[in-house]
């Protein structure tokens, strides 16, 4: 495997690379021709300044792209014309238009296509999707996360394309939230309307750092959406609401209420004006499983020698982008937004934010990723 953007992430994905028997580290890039040097050399490994040449190298059968956002798909279309199986670093991509471009390539190439959305591989979501795909929860209702994760100013300020709408594309909603996001959407779906606002409200920064939305789904449930990088604790709190049952996801961990009979039939049927659907907290026993990113990288090179399916395939990557770029859409309106987003008018009101974004000179570039991931 070849790791494109050797940043606090990256580096992190390559002492997993080299962990992990399934696979190997052949080269690394980064624009930044002392970081790719630095890290090369300290690893052993041919180094490469422009992604490019190491995509051409023949040294790689897969790349993992850790840069930042913008770059992703462009980089993964070339390894993708290139023969190469791609991991993305989540979010796959900035906008929906391009995430349907990278979706095409990799399509066409027939090469698998990963992203990186480890907590997908935690227990509680796993049984969580046990428990839906099994029918306990019945038809969704009501959905809500809340999800804020805080950032101070100091890791705005650490580097150049962070917190703004040319270097990053979007705020706490493409790159803190895309996790919760995923997850989200995993478990409850897509809406098909969302009613947003979203703010910069305490740090010095062009995108937004809180956001908040009205959800309304297909089946005519409605959800709640709330995220930030201004409060703390950093916390999730997921409710999925069924006609049969209820999931509640948060950092104490999952629990299931079964509801009997369901709420339909209880409406339909009950004679007692106080009455109520039996309610139980029903024992949960979590599967047993590895976590984290280097368990998706495990799994994708599973997936490339045929051994077992994606954790987290690609094109799933663009249910979040649908997401954030719905949420965006709808803040800047200030009126409701349908999914699928208008891939054109979408287009239009990024290429505005980048035209009036300023770049941003930072006193010192810091390529270290939150120690309690990188451990
Ligand atoms: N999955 C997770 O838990 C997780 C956690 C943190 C970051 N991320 C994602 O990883 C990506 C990188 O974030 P980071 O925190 O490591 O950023 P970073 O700024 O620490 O590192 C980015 C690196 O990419 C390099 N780079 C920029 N453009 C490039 C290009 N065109 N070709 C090659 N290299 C290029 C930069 O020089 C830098 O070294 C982001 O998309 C972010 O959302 C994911």
């Amino acid at each position: 495997m070849g790791v494109v953007g050797c940043g606090g992430m990256g580096q992190a994905h390559i002492k997993n690379i080299q962990e992990l028997p399934e696979a190997q580290l052949a080269a690394v890039s980064d624009a930044d021709p002392e970081t790719a040097k630095k890290v090369g050399t300290e690893k052993n490994v041919p180094y490469f300044g422009d992604y490019r040449k190491l995509i051409k190298s023949g040294l790689c059968d897969a790349i993992l792209i850790a840069t930042p956002h913008y770059f992703h798909h462009e980089i993964g279309i070339a390894a993708f014309k290139s023969g190469l199986h791609v991991l993305s670093e989540k979010p796959i991509t900035v906008t929906v238009a391009a995430a349907d471009a990278f979706l095409t390539a990799a399509r066409k190439s027939k090469k698998v296509f990963g992203v990186m959305f480890q907590q997908r591989t935690l227990p509680e979501i796993r049984l969580a999707r046990e428990i839906i795909k099994s029918g306990r929860l019945g038809e969704i209702q009501r959905t809500l996360m809340v999800n804020p994760q805080y950032r101070s100013q100091a890791y705005y300020n650490s580097a150049g394309w962070r917190g703004t709408w040319l270097g990053e594309g979007g705020g706490v909603l493409l790159n803190q939230s895309p996790h919760g996001i995923d997850l989200f959407m995993l478990l409850a779906g897509l809406p098909n309307r969302v009613t947003a606002k979203t703010r910069t409200k305490i740090h010095k920064i062009e995108v937004e750092d809180e956001a908040a939305a009205l959800l309304e789904y297909p089946n005519g449930a409605w959800g709640y959406y709330y995220t930030t990088t201004c409060e703390a604790p950093s916390a999730t709190l997921m409710e999925i609401s069924g006609d049969r049952g209820k999931l509640v996801l948060d950092n104490a961990g999952l629990k299931f209420y079964s509801v009997k009979p369901s709420i339909s039939k209880h409406n339909a049927t009950a004679k007692d004006m106080w009455g109520s659907p039996e309610i139980k907290e029903e024992k949960l026993s979590l599967p047993k499983s590895e976590t984290g990113h280097k368990e998706i990288v495990r799994n994708f090179c599973a997936a490339i020698l045929g051994r077992e399916e994606l954790i987290a395939p690609g094109a799933e990557g663009l249910w979040s982008i649908e997401f954030i770029n719905a949420l965006i859409l709808s803040g800047k309106k200030n009126k409701p937004v349908e999914i699928p987003v208008s891939r054109k008018e979408y287009d239009k009101l990024l290429d505005g934010l980048k035209k009036k974004s300023k770049a941003k000179k930072v006193k010192k570039v810091e390529r270290t990723t939150d120690p309690r991931i990188s451990k």
